[in-house]
């Protein structure tokens, strides 16, 4: 028998684990482990603010819903999704353009357009169009490549943070033509504030931070054989671009609508033309989601629950 202290109590409880047979799991636990008692270390944790620290995540798990995610929100304001997103995206096969945020506001299923058509069904606002090409690391265009597009309407609400949470808006899936192309209408995003009204935005008020977001479209887009590229495009100009909340904003992911471009095929609309590149998938790297539906992760979490 060891004596346990303060100090040995790591190694015990790392030997305790050393059985683990998935070498990956086992990895990440004893990482975790080693980690996490630095940490406690490190602050000196006291007993009040462990139990804090509990509530706190206590908190975070009950806010979690089919349409809400607080895990993920709190992961975005940490800059941990952006670290794994950037972690990820070093480990692609080619070229391939920046990756940001999932964010919490994905939703899996959304109705599919075809090229030109509108994403907003049930909102108004400035109309814009959004084109440009699916090309791979050599510069060729991938035809039927799927995008799927979700966005803000003008006051920064998503559809599933309005009353009628069930019902989708300013989103949707696209198949690029033959030579990679897609275009399509949307409107003006407006910035916005991340949840405020949990336990994500009492840590942030309590860290004098702002909460918002600067104005972005999201993108998913993938393709067989392709390494899925989880993206935002930002709008130039939006006053929080050089300190969004959740880490997300890169150089290479700024854009200013044009006014007018001949070459649009909208060319009397303002757009946004972006030329998005995906590179080849390695062995095991199809997804590059940092995220998911919040439908399918309570849904996933529900099953595990009931497996232990
Ligand atoms: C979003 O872009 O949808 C988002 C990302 C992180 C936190 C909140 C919202
Ligand atoms: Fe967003």
């Amino acid at each position: 028998m060891r004596s346990i202290n303060d100090e040995t109590i790591t190694d015990v409880a790392l030997e305790q684990m050393s059985g683990t047979s998935d070498p990956r799991f086992k990895l990440i636990m004893e990482a975790a482990v080693r980690h996490l008692h630095a940490f406690a270390r490190e602050v000196n944790l006291t007993p009040e603010e462990w139990l804090e620290g509990i509530r706190f995540f206590t908190a975070v798990g009950q806010e979690c819903t089919s349409y809400r995610q607080e895990f993920v929100l709190l992961s975005d304001v940490l800059g941990l999704s952006a670290l794994v997103g950037l972690l990820n995206d070093k480990s692609g096969t080619g070229f391939h353009s920046d990756s940001s945020l999932l964010g919490p506001f994905y939703r899996e299923n959304s109705p599919h357009f075809e090229l030109g058509e509108s994403i907003a069904t049930k909102t108004h606002g400035r109309e814009i169009a959004l084109y440009g090409h699916v090309l791979d690391s050599n510069g060729r265009g991938i035809p039927q490549a799927s995008i799927q597009i979700w966005q803000t309407d003008e006051e920064g609400d998503y559809d599933m943070q309005k009353a009628e949470a069930a019902e989708m808006d300013l989103r949707g899936t696209f198949d690029t033509d033959s030579e990679g192309r897609y275009y399509l209408r949307s409107v003006l995003p407006a910035g916005y504030s991340i949840p405020m009204d949990g336990p994500v935005g009492n840590l942030i008020r309590a860290q004098k931070r702002h909460g918002l977001r600067p104005s972005h479209i999201h993108y998913l887009l993938g393709a067989p054989g392709y390494r899925e590229l989880v993206t935002a495009l930002y709008i130039d100009g939006d006053p929080h671009i050089g300190s969004d909340t959740v880490f997300g904003v890169t150089d290479s992911l700024v854009v200013k609508p044009t006014e007018q471009d001949p070459a649009s095929p909208f060319p009397n609309l303002p757009g946004i033309r972006y030329d998005f590149t995906l590179s080849f998938a390695g062995k095991d790297q199809a997804s590059g989601r940092v995220g998911a539906d919040p439908s399918q992760i309570t849904r996933v979490a529900q099953r595990a629950g009931r497996a232990t």
